[in-house]
């Protein structure tokens, strides 16, 4: 049988950090107090204006390959997950294949799954691989969420920021991926998107985030919660033999409600959304990156990644490290 496991992993945040008082200081009618109240978020990055996913995703790309003792040439497969990409088409995923000069490669693609979006990457690229079709797949998340934020909406303004995170994920004889759920409910589109569309010329619609916040958090718990149950249920491992929960990193209220729901201590779950808001599709990435970096998450430990986002869709993965 061939698995799928984690060979490397990177990320990059770009420019240096904004705080809330930042934001205040740029006339978001905000202050520092309410967003760490309310989210736990003290600060995000954001791109410089002109700066795409793709460029974001390829210094993540290549910090992946190379903490896999890798070259771009290795990789088969370059899925990307993002919901701000550079063009309508061609995929962010040729572009950041391109980037890594790799010519005539394995398939590359986009997966649009908003905050779940990496998620979903890990296990398509963990079919592929365990069919045995490709053998070395770069997943990422990337995103420029600060492109489709209305700085005069402070309910949606103050939760989010730019980055990208990546893995290198590989064929073994050992197991890596051992359990994947992914699901969508369609239904409730309506309460986190982007209602905006490119034709003839124009913006039609509405070309900013919209979010019903209480709504979006009551789904959030209670999907996240749910969804870490069943990928462990079906690793057929008890819950106490996970090391580390990498959640989706939208809010600190709702991840403490996640380990609280799992009966996981806080000390076992990462978190970067203090320092890095809501990246979206790369919140997921760049913390695992961050926890690997800073010797928290390392080989023979068990980690379930979850997340959840605008569709609705959410779905978690257990990692043997
Ligand atoms: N600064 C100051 N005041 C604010 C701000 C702000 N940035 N934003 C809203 N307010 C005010 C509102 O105007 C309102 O004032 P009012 O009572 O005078 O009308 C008051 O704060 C309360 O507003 P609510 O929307 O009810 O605040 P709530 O307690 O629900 O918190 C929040 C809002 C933080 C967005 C919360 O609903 C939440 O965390 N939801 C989850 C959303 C999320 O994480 N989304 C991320 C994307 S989805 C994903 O990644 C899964």
């Amino acid at each position: 049988m061939i698995h799928a496991r984690i060979a490397g992993t990177g990320s990059y945040l770009p420019g240096e950090p904004v705080t809330n008082d930042d934001l205040v200081a740029r006339g978001v009618d905000t202050s520092d107090e309410w967003i760490t109240t309310r989210t736990g978020i003290r600060a995000r990055h954001f791109a410089e204006s002109g700066v795409t996913a793709s460029e974001l995703a390829l210094v993540a790309a290549r910090r992946a390959i190379e903490s896999a003792g890798r070259e771009a040439g290795d990789i088969d497969l370059v899925i990307v997950a993002t919901s701000t990409p550079d063009y309508i088409f061609p995929s962010t995923a040729t572009l950041v294949q391109a980037g890594l000069g790799i010519r005539n490669g394995g398939a590359a693609f986009d997966v649009q799954a908003v905050c779940c979006g990496f998620v979903y990457g890990m296990a398509i690229a963990e079919k592929f691989i365990a069919s045995g079709s490709h053998r070395r797949a770069l997943v990422i998340g990337a995103e420029v969420f600060s492109r489709i934020l209305d700085w005069t909406d402070r309910s949606t303004c103050v939760l989010f920021g730019d980055g990208a995170g990546a893995v290198v994920l590989e064929a073994s004889s050992a197991p890596g991926v051992r359990a994947t759920a992914l699901h969508a409910d369609g239904s409730n589109h309506s309460i986190l998107c982007v209602p905006g569309n490119v034709a003839d010329g124009k913006v039609i619609g509405d070309p900013f985030l919209r979010m019903d916040g209480q709504a979006v958090f009551k789904f959030a718990v209670k999907a996240l919660g749910d969804v870490a149950r069943e990928v462990t249920d079906i690793a057929g491992v008890p819950h106490e033999s996970v090391d580390w929960l990498v959640p989706h990193q939208a809010n600190i209220r709702i991840i403490q409600s996640t380990a609280r729901r799992l009966g996981l201590p806080m000390d076992k779950v990462v978190t970067t959304v203090d320092r890095h808001g809501n990246t979206s599709a790369a919140s997921i990435p760049v913390a695992l990156d961050c926890a690997v970096r800073a010797g928290q998450i390392h080989a023979g430990q068990r980690v379930v990644i979850e997340g959840v986002g605008g569709g609705f869709t959410w779905g978690a993965a257990l990692i043997d490290f």
